[in-house]
């Protein structure tokens, strides 16, 4: 029987958890807003400290307001969306300088207020959806016979269940009526999707990306190649949708479950679409990384931009580049930059896009940025600046050593998660650089997820 507890949420802190304390022992308690009054049971009890999970709140935050999305809590995609929007970047905010002063250890640097979304719905242009035999009932569809074709999202702890849902919040109207429209084009189809645990089915996931100029890209991930039935699928949804620019099949045969695989076919349409970053624009294939919320990815490099301070003459290094879009977004203001990224596609679309957008003074080379820090291909030339903005895990500590081994003067860090940001910082204050102030960007609103900036400098080069 699980021990249960009344005690009151403190502080937020990384991972949607608030520090609290109960009998003179530090808690941290999950799925409770700062000074809410709540009963928990106890997840995990150490010497001097508990995890604990609300069971039933006893006395409400007054930031707590209705969710608007029936899937909402259970899809797990959205994590606010019952805290009005003012308290969730107040939450980003402090889980921030949480994570600065815990992790990174540094208790003297300035936070600036975080710049907020303007819109808290409707801001995702790309979202994956995942197929599965297995349905997850909610309350609301709970009865329902529906099991033998579901697409939505991952039941959190399920593995091999998805939430069936008709529309997601997140993205925008076009992006619900295309998924749709080929959600039921698909079930009509009689294809089945892919069961996880016995290996079987066809249709695994499906990936929608869409630019600012409703250029739309879908990415249909399958275990094999049934090019008849999905080529019917896609000339009808492409009827409905002239917005549909291209129709990828991506063959994913294997056991791994993910949205990329071995082979990629070209349905419809064509092989990339084209979006846009202020005056610049960005081709773009099925696989490559673009940042999410276009309305904040502008401020976001813009941040980058002024931390980075430059002024003409400088060389950059931008680590982690993309199909280079920070690289093209500073390069007017450089003398020279040079990106480094791992997927292959990317770097073709980063040389394109410097064409593209006649911009001269770009280099883009590919590989592994861990295997590059270890073979030192990283630092062969000299750099004034650093940029680096890496994936969720941070920056392998090879890269980390190389920078610090580089002595380069100015890094500029862009991070979508404040936990890795702060261990790399440590590191980097180790080896010598002062963190001077860290910016944070809402680009996720009703999730937990937040984008920051910091500006680091080498000691005695201030
Ligand atoms: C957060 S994204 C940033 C991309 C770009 N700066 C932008 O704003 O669009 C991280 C990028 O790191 C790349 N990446 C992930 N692991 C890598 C690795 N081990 N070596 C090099 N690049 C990697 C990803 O493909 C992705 O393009």
């Amino acid at each position: 029987m699980k021990q249960l507890i009344e005690l009151t949420a403190g502080r937020p802190i990384f991972g949607g958890k608030c520090l609290s304390e109960y009998d003179g022992i530090k808690v941290m308690l999950e799925r409770a807003l700062p000074g809410e009054k709540v009963s928990a049971y106890v997840k995990k009890k150490k010497s001097g400290f508990m995890e604990a999970v609300a069971k039933e709140i006893i006395e409400k935050s007054p930031h707590r307001i209705e969710s608007d999305c029936r899937y909402y809590p259970v899809c797990g995609g959205c994590k606010l969306r019952d805290v009005d929007y003012g308290h969730q970047a107040y939450i980003k905010e402090e889980v921030i300088k949480d994570c600065v002063r815990r992790i990174g250890k540094i208790s003297d640097c300035e936070i600036l207020p975080i710049i907020k979304c303007p819109v808290a719905d409707n801001y995702r242009n790309k979202t994956e959806f995942t197929f599965s035999k297995m349905r997850f009932h909610t309350e609301h569809d709970r009865g329902t016979d529906e099991e033998g074709f579901n697409l939505g999202f991952h039941a959190p702890k399920f593995y091999s269940k998805v939430i069936d849902i008709d529309h997601c919040n997140l993205q925008s109207d076009l992006m619900n009526r295309i998924y749709y429209s080929l959600k039921m084009r698909l079930k009509n189809t009689g294809l089945e999707p892919y069961d996880v645990v016995r290996h079987e089915g066809f249709l695994r996931y499906l990936v929608i990306r869409k630019s600012n100029a409703d250029e739309v890209m879908i990415n249909l991930i399958t275990k094999s190649k049934k090019l008849n039935e999905t080529r019917s699928a896609a000339d009808g949804l492409i009827k409905e949708f002239p917005q549909v620019r291209s129709f990828i099949n991506t063959i994913n045969p294997g056991l791994a479950t993910t949205a990329f695989g071995e082979e990629t076919v070209l349905v419809a349409g064509e092989r990339t679409i084209t979006d846009t970053i202020g005056e610049l624009k960005f081709e773009l294939s099925h696989d490559t990384f673009f940042q999410t919320n276009p309305s904040q990815t502008e401020k976001l490099y813009g941040v980058a931009l002024e931390f980075a301070g430059l002024t003409g003459t400088e060389s950059v290094l931008d680590l982690y580049c993309g199909v280079g879009t920070i690289s093209l977004y500073i390069a007017a203001g450089a003398a020279r930059v040079t990106g480094f990224e791992l997927v292959e596609n990317a770097v073709a679309n980063a040389r394109r896009n410097a064409e593209l957008n006649g911009v001269n003074n770009c280099v883009f080379r590919a590989g592994d940025m861990m295997k590059l820090a270890k073979d030192g291909e990283i630092f062969r030339e000299h750099y004034d600046v650093l940029i680096t903005d890496p994936p969720r895990d941070g920056m392998h500590h090879k890269v980390v050593e190389a920078i610090i081994s580089s002595g380069i003067k100015k890094i500029v860090y862009v991070s979508c998660n404040p936990s890795t940001f702060a261990r790399d910082v440590d590191l980097l204050n180790q080896g010598g650089y002062t963190l001077v102030k860290v910016q944070p960007v809402d680009m996720f609103p009703q999730t937990f997820h937040v984008e920051t900036v910091g500006l680091l400098v080498k000691r005695g080069q201030e």
